[in-house]
């Protein structure tokens, strides 16, 4: 699965390098916009597991994380918004459909392997974080700087914070 995992995100990033060359801040807004559904997904299925009895040890503490990085994605979201990233319907077409498409598959991954789907989601917030140094590295100038270096550091957090949840659980 981890290779399948690689193939789909390579696949996606270069489906995103295609269609969003020389627009980063609507390139990041979709990134922002997609980055937010694992973790409601995750969400979803813990509750559900909850309501079928399959709370194990560590659920509440893999509620209270995937709660704040949901918020935290979002946060990342409404900078973006706040610069433009979602200002052409184009864009906000293609990521609300793709972050349908990538919630469900995520529910129905995280339900029936959760540690591949930590794995999945732990390469797309590395992949997030490669995007925010490039762009640094890329305009040393930048106004954005220092709003991009913490959004930056909070996406090497998550996949942190990923890595961890992949050991707490079986
Ligand atoms: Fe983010
Ligand atoms: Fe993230």
């Amino acid at each position: 699965m981890r290779t399948f995992n690689s193939f789909f995100l390579n696949l996606t990033v270069s489906i995103l390098d295609f269609l969003y060359k020389g627009r980063d801040f609507q390139r990041f807004w979709v990134l922002e916009e997609i980055a937010r559904a694992p973790y409601f997904a995750f969400l979803s299925v813990l509750h559900f597991r909850e309501s079928l009895g399959l709370r194990g040890p560590e659920h509440i503490y893999l509620m209270k994380e995937h709660f704040d990085q949901t918020l935290n994605e979002t946060e990342h979201l409404e900078y973006m918004e706040s610069v433009g990233g979602s200002k052409y319907w184009v864009d906000r077409f293609l990521a609300r459909h793709l972050v349908l498409f990538y919630y469900w598959i995520m529910v129905v991954y995280y339900y029936v392997s959760p540690k591949n789907a930590y794995h999945l989601n732990l390469e797309v917030e590395l992949h997030a974080a490669e995007t925010y140094q490039k762009f640094l590295w890329d305009n040393p100038q930048s106004e954005h700087t220092e709003k991009i270096e913490s959004i930056l550091m909070d996406e090497i957090n998550h996949s942190k914070e990923l890595h961890n949840a992949m050991l707490l659980i079986k």
